[in-house]
């Protein structure tokens, strides 16, 4: 566990070398540096995910997280730096094209549209698929979670807050994402259903997507992630794999309190 520097071994390795990264499929974005206004809220931001493996954002309040994944989408311009996916220049297009190449966002919050049945909500996403995939799309993704056939014709809006999260991840994997962006999914869920959507969420580096999730239960962040990056005040003030950074108790108070410290920016 060290600040970042060229790495070794494993998935780490694989997305440091330009041309390997290329290969791999994995998004690397490089040097970021993202203002709103006159403040800047992320400052030299180097952050890589490989198709396959699953990656904790984590940080305060504050950090950068969230910008850093709106920046990954495309809805928040860099003023340097530059973001990649398999070797693509990412870094000028918009939020659809990217969307098109595999990068997929589950926002924060309540994801789901409260007023959709359960049917309509995963129609939603199946909308930047193409036409003649659709069903089959659909299909596959209530295999995967087959609670949702026996409540298709349900207002989301009157589903559990996991079931809610859990329907706007499987709208997200209608379009089978290369790269998925997961936004402090649970928010004030209980951590027992956290722990069984970080399961989704991990299962899904056994089909190669490449996940990244930005989670308030650190520990259980942890327990499901190949590697974490803890962002402060828009930098990454460490960055290594998860397995070692759950033992470190003394860089976990230290990165939160510091954070803690400088009071609440968000
Ligand atoms: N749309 C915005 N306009 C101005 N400042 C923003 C905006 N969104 C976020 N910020 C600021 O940028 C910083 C990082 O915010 P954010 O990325 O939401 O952090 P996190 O997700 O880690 O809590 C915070 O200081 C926040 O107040
Ligand atoms: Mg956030």
């Amino acid at each position: 566990m060290t600040a970042p520097e060229p790495g070794r071994g494993g998935t780490h390795d694989r997305a440091q070398d330009p041309a390997r990264a290329a290969a791999s499929g994995a998004l690397v974005a490089e040097d970021l540096r993202v203002a709103y206004g006159k403040v800047t809220v992320l400052e030299d931001v180097s952050f890589r995910v490989v198709p396959g493996e699953v990656v904790a954002l984590l940080g305060t309040n504050g950090a950068g997280k969230s910008t850093l994944l709106r920046t990954i989408s495309g809805l928040v311009r860099p003023i340097a730096g530059s973001l990649a996916l398999a070797g693509e220049d990412l870094t000028r297009l918009r939020p659809p094209e990217i969307v098109r190449r595999g990068v997929l966002q589950v926002p924060g919050g309540r994801a789901t549209f409260p007023g959709l049945t359960v049917a309509e909500s995963l129609t939603v996403g199946a909308l930047t698929v193409p036409r003649s995939e659709r069903e089959a799309r659909t299909a596959e993704v209530i295999d995967r979670f087959p609670w949702l056939a026996e409540r298709r014709d349900q207002l989301a809006g009157t589903l559990s807050g996991g079931q809610q999260q859990m329907l706007a991840l499987a709208r997200a994997l209608v379009c089978r994402p290369r790269i998925l962006l997961v936004d402090e999914l649970s928010l004030g869920l209980a951590p027992v259903v956290v722990g069984e959507l970080l399961e989704v969420v991990a299962s899904l580096r056994t089909a190669g997507v490449g996940v990244v999730v930005v989670e308030q239960h650190v520990d259980l962040a942890l327990s499901f992630a190949d590697r974490a990056y803890f962002l402060e005040r828009g930098r990454v003030r460490f960055e290594g794999p998860a397995a070692e950074l759950r033992g470190r108790r003394d860089l976990l108070r230290a990165v939160f309190l510091a954070g803690a410290a400088a009071g609440p920016t968000g």
